[in-house]
């Protein structure tokens, strides 16, 4: 068995970190999103992992190597237009061959991985195996119906009126009968060639669908509201560790990792939260939940609840929340009367004052 991933697209909902990086590689709890996935891969014994790589191709290629360091053997299948989620099995094509795979979408965070999905499909002779949970507003979802015998007898991406309340999750097992299906799928009314629609065909040519329900947490992180919230659930299974240096007059109170070569000064750290390398906090209260990267400066500032990536600054900053704060930026106060907003900022950007 191998596994596709899904690591490119557009990612519109996260611009404009996603003018110049890819989503997948956003950190929480200071790793790249993709990384959940690819050790939830692994769990599940697959060791080939094609990765479909769009515009962020060079970054994800950077930070993911030939895969090694998860135990896999990864190859990149660049996809020149982000032209659907069946369209990226398309594309693949050759490199899957005649095998079958997982197909996991490398935004998602599924906390408790897909060893039981991958462990039904084995177990059982479907041509295809979904993971479905139970979701409070399906509209937004691929919908599945089932049977009472697990076999998924109807599938609906984003409907106006859902007819269950159980969505797709983001990783999904196909043997090669999906390869006939994607053929012959056309555009949605978004453009773009569905994977819920490669499903339906498989479903209405009569061939076995089975589902898997999911009963642990997952998110798709594809949004600022989501990557904060996956951001939550993982620093809360976060241990205390401090490689860095912390001087006398800081306070650390609960879970907060400190990792190597980053300082803190003359600051309080409520856990759980984690400083990356060669950060310096100094005169700042952080936390709980701030993943704060490699390389930043946090001076007089407070922030909480947060996602800080590599190489930002905050100075005289009181007090930011709930904020997804990008590749080195800057944020100050203002120096000068009167005290104005001043702003320089890149297409797409977002601020609340
Ligand atoms: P989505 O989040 O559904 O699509 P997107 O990345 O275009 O995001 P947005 O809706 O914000 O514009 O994609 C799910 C995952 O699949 C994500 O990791 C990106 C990836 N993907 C591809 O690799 N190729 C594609 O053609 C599409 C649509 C998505």
């Amino acid at each position: 068995m191998k596994a596709l991933v899904l690591a490119g697209g557009l990612g519109t909902r996260l611009r404009p970190l996603t003018h110049t990086f890819a989503k997948q590689l956003v950190p929480v709890a200071n790793r790249p999103v993709l990384f959940y996935g690819l050790e939830a891969i692994a769990s599940a014994g697959v060791r080939e992992v094609g990765l479909v790589v769009g515009a962020g191709a060079r970054e994800i290629r950077a930070a993911v190597g030939d895969g090694s360091a998860f135990g896999l053997r990864v190859a990149y299948l660049p996809q020149e237009t982000p032209l659907g989620l069946a369209h990226a099995v398309l594309i693949a094509r050759e490199w899957l061959g005649d095998d079958d795979f997982v197909m996991y979408l490398g935004d998602n965070f599924i906390q408790d991985g897909i060893d039981q999905m991958v462990d039904d499909f084995r177990a059982g002779e479907a041509d295809a195996q979904v993971l479905l949970a139970r979701v409070p507003d399906p509209t937004a979802f691929g919908v599945a119906e089932v049977g009472a015998d697990g076999r998924v007898t109807a599938l609906e991406e984003k409907p106006e009126r859902p007819r269950s309340d159980l969505a797709l999750v983001g990783a999904y097992v196909f043997t090669p009968a999906v390869h006939d299906a994607v053929r012959a799928i056309r555009p949605s009314a978004r453009g773009e060639l569905e994977i819920t629609d490669a499903l339906g065909l498989l479903v209405g040519t009569g061939r076995v669908v089975r589902a898997t329900r999911l009963t642990g947490y997952w998110k798709d992180t594809g949004s600022a509201v989501g990557m904060l919230e996956v951001n939550r659930t993982v620093l809360d299974t976060s241990r205390a560790r401090t490689e860095g240096e912390v001087d006398d007059s800081s306070e650390l109170v609960g879970q907060v990792v400190v990792e190597r070569g980053a300082r803190v000064l003359n600051s309080r750290i409520v856990g759980p939260a984690v400083i990356g390398a060669r950060s310096v906090i100094s005169d700042s209260h952080i936390g709980p939940y701030a993943s704060i990267a490699e390389g930043c400066q946090v001076r007089h500032s407070e922030i909480e609840d947060s996602i800080v990536l590599t190489g930002a600054r905050l100075e005289g900053v009181r007090r930011v929340e709930s904020s997804l704060i990008g590749r080195e930026v800057m944020v100050t106060s203002a120096r000068r009367r009167p005290v104005a907003h001043q702003l320089i900022l890149g297409d797409h950007s977002q601020v609340h004052v």
